[in-house]
């Protein structure tokens, strides 16, 4: 049987074992997906079990998108990019590690048909995800690039991955076309984010990387403010779903029933 993995530090909240697992038995595969909770140091002992054929495949989330390279035998050039991982698997007898998330948001954007070209986004939060964001914005065409975050050396860290972004103080709201949320802010119900919204004017994409709980006090001020909103629901479902295919070559049916699978 083959076994895959997610790692993280928390990880019980994470749904991709549901997800995968879905599509495991809807494709009659003999595999299993499994969620485990590491500390930096267990990190080596788990690539060694990719590198020796116990483990098939591994995603990663946070911390550990950026710690995990150092381990790795091969990139590609998104993981190299954007200096993140969320994708492990042996290929050519190498432990490869591939980004997914870019394509994770380029498909969620797609899917609601918002065009990123010759657009300013605005994106608060600093984390792991962040990268993938900035590099799949850029690949969409986006003129121009502000991030804001609370602490700035952490977000000082993105700056050196890409130069040409624009670093602005956590409290201010500059003219955007999208405003994107990759802050932890909103995954408690009570979580408010303060930030004035009153004088941004309308035609502007509000997007929360989280999707549970499904609207978050961010995205009701895109909702209030007139403004499209959408949440990360198919942003993970589309990383999931390139994960998937990468290591079983096969691509996974989503619909209603797949989306659903998240609603917890
Ligand atoms: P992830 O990789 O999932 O984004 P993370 O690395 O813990 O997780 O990042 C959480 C993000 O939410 C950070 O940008 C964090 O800001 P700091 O770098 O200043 O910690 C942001 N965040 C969390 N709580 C916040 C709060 N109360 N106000 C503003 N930003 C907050």
């Amino acid at each position: 049987m083959k076994k895959y993995v997610v790692i993280g530090n928390p990880i019980s909240h994470s749904l991709s074992p549901e997800l995968h697992n879905y599509w495991i038995k809807q494709n009659g595969l003999n595999a299993i997906y499994d969620k485990k909770k590491l500390n930096d140091n267990d990190l080596k002992s788990l690539i060694s079990d990719v590198k020796q054929g116990n483990i098939n495949g591994v995603n990663v989330t946070v911390p550990f998108k950026n710690a995990v390279i150092p381990y790795l035998d091969d990139l590609s050039d998104e993981a190299k990019k954007t200096q993140a991982v969320n994708t492990i698997f042996l290929k050519d007898k190498k432990v490869f590690g591939h980004n997914t998330d870019i394509e994770g948001f380029e498909y969620a954007i797609k899917k609601i048909d918002f065009d990123f070209k010759n657009k300013t986004v605005f994106i608060l939060g600093a984390g792991g995800v962040v990268p993938s964001i900035i590099y799949a914005s850029m690949k969409m065409g986006s003129s121009e690039i502000i991030v804001s975050n609370r602490t700035k050396e952490k977000v000082k860290k993105i700056k050196n991955i890409f130069d040409n972004i624009k670093l602005i103080d956590w409290g201010k709201v500059p003219n955007f076309d999208v405003i994107i949320n990759a802050t932890s802010l909103g995954l408690n119900q009570e979580d408010k984010i303060n930030l004035d919204f009153t004088n941004i004017g309308k035609n502007k994409l509000f997007y929360d990387v989280i999707y549970n709980p499904s609207e978050t006090y961010f995205l009701n001020a895109g909702k209030k403010s007139g403004n499209k909103y959408e949440n990360g629901k198919l942003m993970f479902v589309y990383q999931a779903f390139s994960a998937f295919k990468l290591w079983h070559n096969i691509e996974p049916i989503i619909n209603n029933e797949t989306i659903r699978l998240l609603d917890q």
